[in-house]
């Protein structure tokens, strides 16, 4: 099945060349995606072709103008639910990416100016952001919510890559760190563990390493996941890292 996504933006030439690139074009060559660009500009009916106005109320800068924007939202290759991408939105996250995977399709709507009239927003069936900071438009947006979503599409990536992906979005916790040759690097060697030919001592020490990491870089994610069990405990003691349990509320982080 092919995933349908419709993106409107005034910035379509900058849309299609990342798409023409990377994993998105693999995924378009296979068929697995087909993505539609919207010129928001071709919607609206002045000569000058404008897209943005002033704020009633006054205060800086330009808003985009609902007309154009509900025009393009009219064509038909708009595809619901219809998503906004603004700091206001929804803070997007792997869940969202797999949801978005399984859909026949979406729409983004990028902004551009200081924000969108405030009358786009409540036609959007949901806004989005990718993170508390503050971006010139939605392109960068719309680009990284595709990207997300395109590689969770069945043959998109090799299916090794896909069970990875599988383990993340089921026990919430960073990858392992990984190595290829050379085996020894100015001193820094290759783990003995990952050179031993135990597959299940290798699964276990990166089980390990995922907990330590998790708790050493997004001690976040371990609390949104209620902690970690005394088994995970117990492992992390097995390979001796006692010292970052020590240095952690245990009450808070025992579940
Ligand atoms: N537009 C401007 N900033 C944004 C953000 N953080 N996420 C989504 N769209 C945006």
């Amino acid at each position: 099945m092919t995933l349908r996504v419709t993106v409107v933006t005034i910035f379509p030439k900058l849309i299609e060349q990342y798409l023409n690139s990377s994993v998105l074009g693999r995924a378009t060559q296979r068929a697995l995606l087909d993505v539609t660009v919207l010129d928001l500009r071709s919607y609206t009916d002045d000569p000058r072709r404008s897209i943005d106005d002033s704020p009633y109320g006054g205060g800086p800068g330009m808003l985009m103008m609902p007309e154009p924007v509900f025009r393009a939202l009219a064509d038909p290759h708009v595809v619901r639910p219809t998503i906004g991408l603004s700091p206001i939105g929804a803070t997007f996250r792997q869940s969202d990416a797999v949801a978005l995977s399984q859909l026949d399709g979406f729409t983004l709507l990028c902004g551009r100016y200081e924000g969108f009239d405030a009358r786009i927003e409540e036609a959007c069936d949901r806004l989005i952001s990718i993170g508390d900071f503050v971006l010139a438009g939605g392109e960068l947006a719309a680009l990284v919510v595709i990207e997300a979503t395109a590689r969770l599409l069945n043959g998109v990536l090799g299916n090794e890559e896909s069970a990875r992906e599988e383990s993340f979005a089921m026990d919430r916790l960073l990858e392992h760190p990984q190595y290829t040759r050379p085996r020894v690097l100015g001193g820094h060697e290759v783990p003995e563990v990952l050179l031993s030919g135990d597959h299940e001592e290798v699964d276990r020490w990166r089980y390990a390493q995922r907990l330590l990491r998790t708790l050493e870089r997004r001690p976040d994610l371990i609390e949104a996941r209620g902690g970690i069990s005394r088994e995970e405990v117990e492992l992390l003691h097995r390979y001796g890292y006692d010292e970052v349990l020590q240095t952690m509320n245990k009450e808070r982080f025992e579940r």
